[in-house]
């Protein structure tokens, strides 16, 4: 009994200290409600089609998605868009460089987005996952259960984050911002109010889009989030099941046995 107290005490006291460290070091990331939060959670069409207007107009200055297919657009669970909408999309905003041409030629559905590389700004196709918080007590993962990897939020966060305040440092402007680790980042706050007009007049602050770019970049990194909930639902229900039957199967093996017992 000692024993087990001591071990758990020094285990306790192991943890301790990782779990303060983490929490100091980054900074503030709002807990944002998303669609796909929660194991029946799913992705918001209509908010990842804002998310990839905020992306394109705005995002792609500086950042690629170098990982993501543009064709995927069209795909179920994601913004679903008609196929001849992710056509006029590809050719419309981007190029490829087309070695047999030895030209750009506008983008097409089989082609990615493109990497971008120019600002020194990173690659926002995993973004999501690299950033992912919320990990519950001690790393278990119970969080991201209920309220998601947490990698959205952060961006939501970073992006609605900027007090406003700048500084200048070896010739780098850098920007407070709450929830970027350490407090400053060199990008430039991205985002203004209404700098994006959506065709349905949604909302179009930056705590709005924000939360919009955020989800579309959660889509980005986990584009199969939907079918990976559906099929660990079916795999519970699927071992429930099984677990019943082989209780009452167990039952009525020993039944005899447990009956003689008694008497
Ligand atoms: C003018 C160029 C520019 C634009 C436009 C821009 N970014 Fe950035 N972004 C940067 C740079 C540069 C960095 C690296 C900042 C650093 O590490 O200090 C960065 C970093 C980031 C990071 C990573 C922060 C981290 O934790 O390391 C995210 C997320 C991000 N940007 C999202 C966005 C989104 C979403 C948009 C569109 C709404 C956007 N950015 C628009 C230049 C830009």
């Amino acid at each position: 009994m000692l024993k087990k107290l001591a071990i758990g005490a020094a285990f306790a006291l192991a943890l301790a200290p990782v779990a303060s460290h983490a929490a100091g070091g980054s900074g503030h990331v709002e807990d944002f409600q998303f669609s796909f939060e929660g194991p029946f959670g799913a992705y918001d069409q209509n908010q990842l089609q804002r998310g990839l207007q905020i992306y394109t107009e705005v995002c792609a200055a500086c950042h690629g998605l170098k990982f993501v297919p543009l064709r995927t657009l069209a795909d179920e669970g994601g913004p679903a868009l008609p196929a001849d909408q992710v056509r006029a999309y590809a050719a419309e905003n981007f190029t490829v460089y087309d070695p047999e041409l030895d030209e750009d030629v506008p983008a097409k559905p089989v082609d990615h987005f493109p990497a971008n590389t120019a600002a020194g700004a990173p690659d926002l196709s995993l973004m999501a996952k690299a950033r992912a918080g919320f990990h519950g007590p001690y790393g278990s993962g119970m969080n991201q259960l209920f309220k998601g990897i947490g990698g959205a939020e952060y961006i939501a966060s970073l992006l609605d984050g900027y007090t406003g305040e700048e500084k200048e440092e070896a010739g780098t402007l850098f920007y407070e911002n709450t929830a970027f680790p350490g407090g400053w980042i060199s990008m430039a706050p991205p985002l203004s109010d209404e700098q994006v007009e959506f065709a349905d007049g949604h909302d179009n602050t930056v705590h709005h889009m924000a939360q919009d770019v955020a989800a579309f970049l959660m889509w980005t990194a986990e584009p199969k989030m939907m079918a990976r909930k559906q099929s660990g639902f079916v795999g519970v229900l699927i071992l429930t099941v099984l677990s019943v039957l082989l209780y009452l199967t167990n039952k009525q093996l020993w039944a005899p046995h447990k009956g003689k017992k008694s008497a």
